[in-house]
């Protein structure tokens, strides 16, 4: 397997790949898990190339505690990656590689995207996402990145910046994985202690008797609905539940039946923010 840490050897690589063959990217912070391989894995199906790059990226971090508690773990991230296949290539750079002048994010006018949900809880975040994946669609030039649908907002703003920033690549949006239980996988999890990973199957549980619920009650009583719920498991610590349209990410009004709608949520557990995301209808 081909490891590439820095621009000029990436540089090189792709000036190797034949240009009527596609090329895959899935950006990752590593710490990969069955979600993070579940996106290698169609990449790999979908195209002749794939690059997997892990950067734990400083930007996107609104909490510096968050940031030096992240996973770093490159050795292990290799093992996973070549047991899906050995010819996937990793680009994992340095932060001076992918930072070259100041470590600082672009604002962006991501149309509303940005403020509603993780923007409105974790400052600067999603300019910090922005950021870095511009810079790694710019460098790597892919036909198709993957994102996981678990980042349900990552992944509108990520298609949105393609839109207003006119890079050339199709953006694949990919179900969330759980684990056994319903917990979607995180590299967060490995944080929460084995009684924690299991109550935290709740938060699952509870989206799936919301979007039973939403089929009859308006989306506040559903709301109201899940707040309640939280409050008999103070363990789990709500920070909030959103219902939106899922393209606008629009706080939902009134209950049209040709818009697709989506809830949002996130739950702290032992201090480790979670968050998941359900289809409505
Ligand atoms: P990271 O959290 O490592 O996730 C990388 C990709 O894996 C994202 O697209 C995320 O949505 C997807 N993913 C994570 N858990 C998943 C699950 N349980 N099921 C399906 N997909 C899952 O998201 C980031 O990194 C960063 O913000 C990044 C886009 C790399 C920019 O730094």
């Amino acid at each position: 397997m081909l490891l590439i840490q820095t621009r000029e050897q990436l540089n090189g690589y792709l000036s190797t790949l034949k240009t009527n063959e596609s090329l895959g990217l899935i950006p990752t912070m590593g710490a990969l898990h069955i979600g993070h391989a579940a996106l290698v894995s169609r990449a790999i199906q979908e195209n002749h190339y794939v690059v997997v790059s892990i950067f734990v990226n400083p930007t996107q971090f609104n909490n510096t505690d968050d940031l030096e508690k992240y996973p770093q773990s490159l050795e292990a991230d290799m093992k996973v990656l070549e047991s899906i296949s050995e010819d996937i290539v990793v680009f994992a750079p340095s932060i001076e590689e992918m930072y070259s002048k100041e470590i600082k994010s672009i604002n962006y006018d991501f149309g509303g995207l940005e403020h509603v949900m993780e923007g409105a809880f974790r400052a600067g975040h999603f300019n910090g996402v922005g950021t870095i994946v511009e810079s790694l669609l710019t460098l790597i030039k892919p036909d198709k990145a993957y994102f996981g649908e678990k980042d349900f907002q990552q992944l509108q703003i990520i298609r949105k910046l393609t839109e207003i920033r006119k890079i050339p690549v199709e953006i694949i949006g990919c179900p969330i994985v759980r684990e056994a239980n319903g917990l979607a996988f995180s590299s967060r999890n490995e944080r929460l202690s084995k009684k924690m990973r299991n109550e935290a199957a709740f938060i699952y549980k509870t989206l799936i008797s919301a979007k039973r619920l939403f089929g009859t009650k308006s989306a506040m009583h559903v709301k109201d609905w899940v707040v309640k719920q939280f409050k008999k498991h103070p363990e789990l610590e709500l920070e909030y539940i959103e219902i939106t349209q899922a393209k606008t990410l629009k706080p939902i009004i009134k209950k049209y039946k040709n818009k697709k709608y989506r809830a949002f949520i996130a739950v702290y557990a032992e201090g480790v923010r979670l968050i998941d995301n359900i289809a409505l209808n």
